[in-house]
């Protein structure tokens, strides 16, 4: 949550280099954002309210040449989105941006009123900035006093500070939010993550936690917190900067959709030829815990019943911020297993860490490569993806799904649950996905069909059975988060124990029966819904046949493939929905409201 972005520079372009990084970061949040660049003489500040398009408005009608600027995008946390509560925030002699929360930042606030400073905002962050000031004041010594705030301060934090008397410097440091240092030819960079220096340069360098750094035009020092300098070599981006483009696609969502047959075809194709994880020993472990929040928890419960059916290893799945609660069950003996596209969501972290302290092995299966999260795992699992930019994860849910299907796999194999008959036919599904994702996206003209059907309604449910309810979840939140609808999923056998008060004439219901075994009890679930006035949309294979008109009034006839490959066609096409459903409702498809990609606070 926030993008920062800290630039110092030979030239005079340090805001338009900044606001143009901050355009990459502005995923990571949008509700206000703000620059604070030197020009000369004195630190200006600048700031709007919503997104960067207004903040690049105001500073149209101002000269901005400046060889030093830091800005940022916000993602509120304490203070309603407004100026005020933007960020950069100034006190005394210090300027700073700030990803994060401070969780101690009430008491720290009494203490500096007390010492006669006062407040312009109701943020944790400028809280933070008059801690520094204050401790400044004490020491004269500029990475001393961020040494000695960052002692004081609880909680989460990725900062870039300018001093005002040493204005062309930025001083950086991070806990638990993320941060990166770029080379570039004409200066250096402090930001929250490599799309934003990515146009300027491929060449960064991680900082890593309780480390701080000095950042000149020409220099870029590290020291440890006793300020010890550290000595540290430069890495090399392989994502470019175009694939932060849309290239020629209306949304990043849609874009990513269609990247999905190529990325998954590349998972299966790296696990027959160089799979580095093939070491993973399940019998080592008398238990699986599966943690992840949102879309990746979805991604886990596939994970789960493909590792329960096919593996026969039982599996825990459980939502990140809840994951502490089951302390007691976290064993040397318990494999963790943690998804996260960033790799920075600080729910999944602190699980991460938690087991860790236990003495669990963790695995991540992570997209961001150097993430927190992939860093701090004892093996990481990449699904290389590449990056993903709307706010509402396709890809990133996809690979996921096809991570897990190769465990599985790996799991019978050393199991000896593997017959060569059953190896082959999965084998063969798995590398033959490509074309078969490629048709499914190919219908694009029925999802269109299917988001007139239900667009104008506010309350939708979806309906499964197995693996097709878990991804009825994904189907469900991808509809919620991006059209704005209500929306419910349901194990399509429980709906009769309550919900199912809430059908009424013409509620739309998206029903999946994929699985042959559960296709009967689905379409009796579907028809109790029909006797009760739905409007039912069914989701099933080819091998069911195509007249499903006695309880569907709409039908989407998917490729029938196997366990391990039919949750990815099925997901892409509720993907489609969801996004011809939040088009025609005029959403902001890319930044749904109240959203940001990356949750890094708790
Ligand atoms: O980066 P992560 O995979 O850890 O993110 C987890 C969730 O925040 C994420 O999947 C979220 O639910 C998405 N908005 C779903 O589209």
């Amino acid at each position: 949550m926030c993008g920062i972005i800290g630039y110092t520079t030979r030239k005079d372009n340090s805001v338009e280099v900044a606001v143009n990084g901050l355009k990459n970061l502005e995923y990571r949040g949008y509700d206000s954002s703000g620059i604070a660049f030197f020009d000369g003489e004195k630190i200006d500040i600048v700031k709007a309210k919503g997104k960067i398009a207004n903040l690049d408005d105001k500073l149209a009608s101002q000269d901005t040449k400046a060889c030093c600027a830091i800005a940022h995008t916000r993602w509120a946390t304490h203070g309603e989105p407004n100026e005020a509560n933007a960020h950069p925030h100034n006190v005394g002699k210090v300027t700073l941006v700030h990803n994060g929360i401070i969780e101690n930042y009430a008491v720290l606030k009494e203490d500096l009123k007390a010492k006669g400073y006062s407040f312009n905002s109701d943020t944790d962050t400028e809280v933070a900035a008059a801690y520094l000031d204050y401790c400044y004041s004490q020491t004269g010594d500029k990475l001393q006093a961020l040494v000695d705030a960052c002692d004081s301060i609880r909680g989460s934090y990725a900062f870039d500070v300018i001093y005002e008397d040493e204005p062309t410097t930025i001083y950086a440091t991070r806990k638990d939010s993320p941060l990166v240092v770029g080379y570039a030819h004409d200066g250096n960079f402090a930001a929250s993550d490599i799309s934003a220096i990515l146009d300027y340069t491929n060449k960064y360098s991680l900082i890593n936690e309780g480390e701080f750094v000095k950042i000149t035009k020409d220099i870029v020092t590290f020291y440890d917190k006793d300020l010890n300098k550290i000595e540290k070599k430069s890495e090399t981006a392989t994502w470019d900067a175009n694939q932060y483009q849309k290239n020629g696609y209306d949304h990043f969502m849609l874009k990513e959709i269609y990247e999905q047959p190529k990325v998954i075809n590349d998972i299966f194709e790296r696990y027959y030829t160089d799979c580095s994880y093939k070491d993973i020993d399940f019998s080592k472990f008398d238990k699986i815990h599966i943690v992840a929040c949102g879309s990746a928890m979805h991604a886990s419960l596939v994970g789960k019943y493909l590792l329960q059916t096919y593996g026969k290893i039982p599996v825990m799945v459980e939502i990140a911020s809840e994951y502490r609660y089951s302390e007691e069950l976290i064993t040397p003996s318990t494999l963790l297993i943690v998804v996260s596209q960033s790799g920075e969501t600080a729910d999944t972290l602190a699980a991460l860490r938690l087991a860790k302290e236990k003495g669990a092995y963790v695995v991540g299966i992570v997209n961001a490569v150097g993430s927190t999260i992939a860093r701090e795992v004892d093996k990481c699992i990449y699904t290389y993806a590449g990056p993903e930019i709307a706010v509402a994860t396709t890809k990133g849910y996809t690979s996921q799904v096809a991570i897990f299907s190769t465990l599985a796999l790996m799991a019978m194999e050393e199991k000896g649950y593997l017959t060569q008959e059953t190896a082959k036919e999965i084998k063969e599904d798995m590398l033959s996905i490509e074309p078969k994702i490629n048709d499914v996206i190919a219908n694009r003209e029925k999802y269109l069909d299917i988001a007139n059907d239900i667009y104008n309604h506010n309350d939708l449910f979806f309906l499964g059975r197995g693996i097709d309810s878990s991804v009825c979840m994904e189907g469900s939140l991808k509809l919620k988060e991006i059209s704005y609808m209500h929306s419910e999923s349901y194990s399509a056998g429980e709906l009769k124990h309550g919900t199912i008060s809430l059908i009424d004439k013409g509620t739309p219901v998206i029903s999946i029966a994929t699985d042959e075994k559960l296709f009967e009890k689905t379409v009796s679930n579907i028809k109790e819904t029909k006797a009760r006035g739905s409007y039912s949309i069914f989701v099933t294979t080819e091998n069911h046949g195509d007249d499903h008109s006695e309880f569907a009034d709409k039908t989407i006839i998917l490729p029938k493939t196997t366990d391990f490959t039919e949750p990815i066609l099925t997901v892409v096409a509720l993907q489609l929905v969801a996004y011809e459903t939040a088009k025609l409702r005029g959403c902001d498809i890319d930044k749904p409201r109240n959203l940001a990609k990356s949750v890094t606070v708790e």
